[in-house]
């Protein structure tokens, strides 16, 4: 064969590969709305970067005549390529290769890739489009399910590592996702569930569609288990290079730095008004946080789940922070399991990956009552205080409003390493708030009056010299637990002052094995 044929049987060789399960299935995958694995793969990646690898490989099996059914690539598409110029890596399943199914040789694919990103230390992105374990290949695709689990258990905290779910994602295979940073579920045809309809069927007798027990809504609203849900696969993986942004590659760099019009000393009057004068009136923090953003661009995660907690990416002067926010618009902001659930892992991914930390406080404690002891509220409250104590990225907290009792201390307070601790003059800094104050306090002198009316006028007197003792900023001032009493309307000049203050920040942990978060 001279060289001209060897190049053409290169290039039909590539151009086989590229065909994935042939045109029948990509026509079906077509159908229901969804893109091939290399389509996805042109989208989320810059133009002509992406260098594939493993064309060429093929599974070993025999079993159940699967060695006359070949396929080049063998259902996974693997590779690198560049998004914003900053080096990925990439694998992408092929549903239109045994229904995207995992064999021994594609998942070691897999691996290969989550191996090379380890080494030069570059994110990578999985997009996940599978039936789960090549049922011929029994065991050897359940091992290859746990060579990678336990490459994303080596990397979680070391390199970024993103989850794509564009197609069923069932059994074993959900853990592969849930190891990794992010989760984005497109909002149709995507579902996950350790267990499928039929089984949950015959095993519990319950009956629940896939949508139903894992589809988009249930795992951005009810379970947590997946940050962003996206209209269409080509919202999604836009969103993927969005979120890549605010990132550095690794935990040994900075997040990049952005270049920034927005003025440092833009001040928001409105701000100073923001507050209703009624401590028992919610308004919406994400207005705040929008004010003193840059651009008002801010990344919301997990927006749908325990909304009384606000997480996400946001720039100041152009510098990568993430935010985290009690929300008195929902439930009034008070913490709970799944709040502290949230922000917990939120804080940790930041700390891992040296973005700083905005707390924005206005909590009137933690959630009481049986449900939530029942499920362990003190544990997962536990997650969010030991998060912030850990934390050695700069951390900036600014109190709004309320900040009562534990929620107080949880709430990146200044005793659990607050670098910078600023309160706005509403806030109201206490043990508990004023109602349950006074019930404890004067519960005897309550029980001596008789008449309802001059109870009201006694609690009413009592709250009131409560609130102008004790819910105000200046006590927690004075002890120097705030740094400042700061004017709303300056929020934005002064985080990004003292993100500038805080940049050459160090701070280290005692040496340990690791530590033993509340799991
Ligand atoms: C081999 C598979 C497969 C699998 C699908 N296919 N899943 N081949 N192993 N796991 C093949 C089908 O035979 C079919 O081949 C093609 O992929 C497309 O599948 P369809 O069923 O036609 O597609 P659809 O109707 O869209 O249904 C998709 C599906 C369904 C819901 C994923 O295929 C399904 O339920 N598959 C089985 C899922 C499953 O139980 N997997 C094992 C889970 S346990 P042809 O040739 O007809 O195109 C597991 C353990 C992991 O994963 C543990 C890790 C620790």
């Amino acid at each position: 064969m001279g060289i001209e044929d060897k190049i053409k049987e290169l290039l039909d060789k590539r151009e086989k590969a590229r065909m994935g399960g042939g045109p029948d299935r990509v026509a079906s995958q077509h159908k229901k709305g969804k893109l091939t694995a290399r389509e996805r793969v042109e989208i989320l990646l810059d133009e002509g970067s992406f260098e594939e690898f493993d064309m060429f490989v093929t599974h070993r099996s025999h079993d159940f005549g699967l060695d006359k059914e070949i396929y080049l690539s063998d259902g996974v598409v693997t590779g690198y390529g560049t998004i914003d110029g900053r080096l990925v890596f990439v694998f992408s399943q092929d549903f239109t290769v045994f229904g995207g199914s995992l064999s021994e040789t594609y998942a070691q694919k897999i691996c290969k890739v989550l191996d090379k990103a380890m080494k030069v230390g570059a994110p990578v992105i999985g997009i996940n489009d599978s039936g789960g374990a090549r049922i011929q290949e029994g065991v050897k695709s359940l091992g290859g399910y746990a060579e990678i689990f336990q490459r994303n258990i080596m990397a979680s905290g070391v390199i970024p590592q993103i989850s794509a779910i564009f197609g069923p994602c069932a059994g074993g295979a959900v853990y592969s996702p849930a190891l990794t940073d992010f989760i984005i579920m497109n909002k149709l045809n995507s579902y996950m569930f350790v267990t499928g309809p039929k089984v949950v069927r015959t095993v519990t007798g319950e009956i629940v569609t896939a949508e139903e027990l894992g589809g988009s809504n249930i795992h951005a609203s009810k379970s947590g288990v997946a940050h962003l849900v996206s209209e269409s696969e080509r919202e999604g993986l836009l969103l993927i290079r969005k979120l890549l942004s605010y990132m550095p590659q690794n935990n040994l760099e900075e997040p990049p730095l952005c270049s920034c019009e927005d003025p440092i000393d833009r001040f928001d009057d409105a701000m100073n008004y923001i507050i209703p004068d009624n401590p028992n009136k919610p308004y919406d923090v994400k207005d705040i946080i929008h004010s003193f953003v840059d651009y008002s661009e801010f990344l919301e995660i997990q927006e749908h789940f325990a909304k009384n907690i606000v997480v996400g990416f946001a720039r100041m002067n152009g510098q990568s922070v993430g935010i985290v926010a009690n929300q008195p618009d929902y439930l009034a902001g008070v913490l709970d399991i799944n709040s502290s659930r949230k922000g917990a892992r939120f804080v940790r991914f930041c700390d891992a990956f040296n973005i700083p930390i905005i707390t924005l406080v206005d909590v009137p404690g933690f959630l009481p009552g049986t449900a939530q002891e029942y499920g362990g509220v003190i544990v997962h409250g536990a997650k969010l205080m030991f998060a912030y104590g850990e934390a050695t990225v700069p951390k900036i907290t600014i109190v709004l409003r309320k900040a009562y009792g534990g929620a107080y201390d949880v709430m990146s307070s200044k005793h659990l390493r607050g670098d910078i601790n600023y309160a706005w003059p509403s806030a109201e800094i206490a043990v508990m708030g004023p109602k349950g104050a006074i019930e404890v306090l004067e519960s005897k002198e309550i029980s001596l009056i008789t008449s309802e009316e001059d109870k009201m006028k006694y609690l009413d007197q009592k709250e009131r010299e409560y609130r102008e003792k004790f819910a105000n900023p200046y006590i927690a001032a004075k002890y120097g637990y705030i740094d400042d009493v700061i004017e709303p309307r300056s929020t934005r000049f002064r985080i990004i002052r003292a993100l500038q203050a805080l940049a050459t920040k160090k701070d280290l942990n005692p040496p340990k094995k690791h530590s033993n978060i509340p799991l």
